[in-house]
């Protein structure tokens, strides 16, 4: 059988596409105030005692810098960092064979960490308590388990849903933060630095456009600069002003809240094919063609948090805000 490459790589594949914008360091980076701090205490007691950082898990939607943190957290321990996902461990053998080249202090980074497998899971338990592997040789009457030590490495865990994990895992995590949505200007702040670095024009007002649609998260501001700046190269005369972000951003087909073509189909398929709910999460994603998991993680809490939707225990409702929005009827006041 062809050995398959277990992926661990020294940088994660999107940094590749933002050759230096990503913050290195703590003090570079904008936004997750908090969270920031709090690191900060963590890892500085940490190298004082000359000891790995505890596990850490970062949960909340997609594109808030989880990723972005556990590489500040190997530079500001002076560490490597090791990225790879729940899905990409399918054995015990591929968990244990990325523990035991670990160097001490090491990052290991496993992002979507709730998709882990349970035997996977139950490899890192010891791991993360003690610091060891219990491998198993041989097999049924002779078969025994030696323990193998591991250098002390720290697990850093990132999930869009942290329902999903299971507690003796969760449990294992000594800091446990919540990243949420970048505030307007926060996003405005990130957008100018970004600007800064990638050599883009841009005024003040234009990032603020930028930052106002980048739906709190900036991945995704960082994307629409990009794209903003090849309509103001290409159709303009090279600067992004608000004028220029306005009309690049509503060919982008993202408005002023930020929402997408997605999130209005969403919005618009409750509001006219389910009278604006209650609908259950699974009917309105088969009705949509979409998957319930990427409906409930990455749309559903921005349209929550700007109060678009609600959600009941009979399902999601669409608010009259959805529906002024989108300029259609309100259900029950046509
Ligand atoms: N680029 C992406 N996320 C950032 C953040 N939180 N701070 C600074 N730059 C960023």
């Amino acid at each position: 059988m062809p050995k398959r490459k277990i992926t661990t790589e020294a940088l994660p594949e999107d940094a590749a596409l933002e050759p230096g914008i990503r913050p290195q360091r703590l003090s570079e980076y904008i936004g997750q105030e908090k969270v920031r701090e709090n690191l900060k205490v963590y890892i500085e007691a940490a190298k004082r005692r000359g000891d790995s950082l505890d596990h850490v898990l970062f949960y909340g939607p997609p594109g808030l810098g989880k990723t972005t943190l556990a590489g500040i957290i190997a530079n500001e321990m002076g560490t490597h960092l090791k990225v790879t996902s729940g899905p990409a461990i399918e054995k015990p053998g591929e968990i244990a064979a990325i523990l035991n080249n670990l160097q001490p202090g090491d990052i290991l980074f496993i992002d979507e960490i709730h998709r882990l497998n349970r035997q996977v899971e139950e490899v890192l338990y010891p791991a993360m308590e003690d610091f060891a592997i219990d491998i198993v040789i041989g097999k049924g009457a002779t078969a025994r388990s030696i323990r193998l030590d591991l250098p002390h490495f720290t697990l850093v865990g990132a999930t869009t849903r942290p329902g999903m994990l299971t507690a003796p895992l969760r449990d294992r995590f000594g800091v446990v933060s919540h990243l949420e949505y970048y505030t307007v200007d926060e996003l405005f702040q990130i957008v100018m630095r970004s600007a800064r670095l990638l050599g883009v024009d841009i005024d003040d007002k234009g990032a603020r456009q930028l930052a106002r649609r980048s739906r709190g998260t900036p991945r995704l501001a960082n994307r629409l600069l990009r794209r903003v700046r090849d309509f103001a190269e290409v159709r303009f005369d090279g600067k992004v002003t608000e004028a220029v972000a306005t009309v690049a951003l509503d060919l982008l087909d993202v408005d002023q809240f930020g929402l997408e073509t997605l999130d209005r189909k969403i919005l618009e398929t409750m509001l006219t094919k389910f009278d604006g709910g209650p609908v259950g999460l699974e009917t309105l994603a088969a009705s949509l063609g979409e998957d319930p998991g990427t409906l409930e993680d990455v749309y559903e809490p921005y349209l929550l948090l700007n109060g678009f939707i609600n959600r009941t225990p009979r399902g999601r409702v669409a608010t009259r805000q959805a529906a002024e929005h989108l300029g259609l009827p309100y259900p029950g006041e046509e």
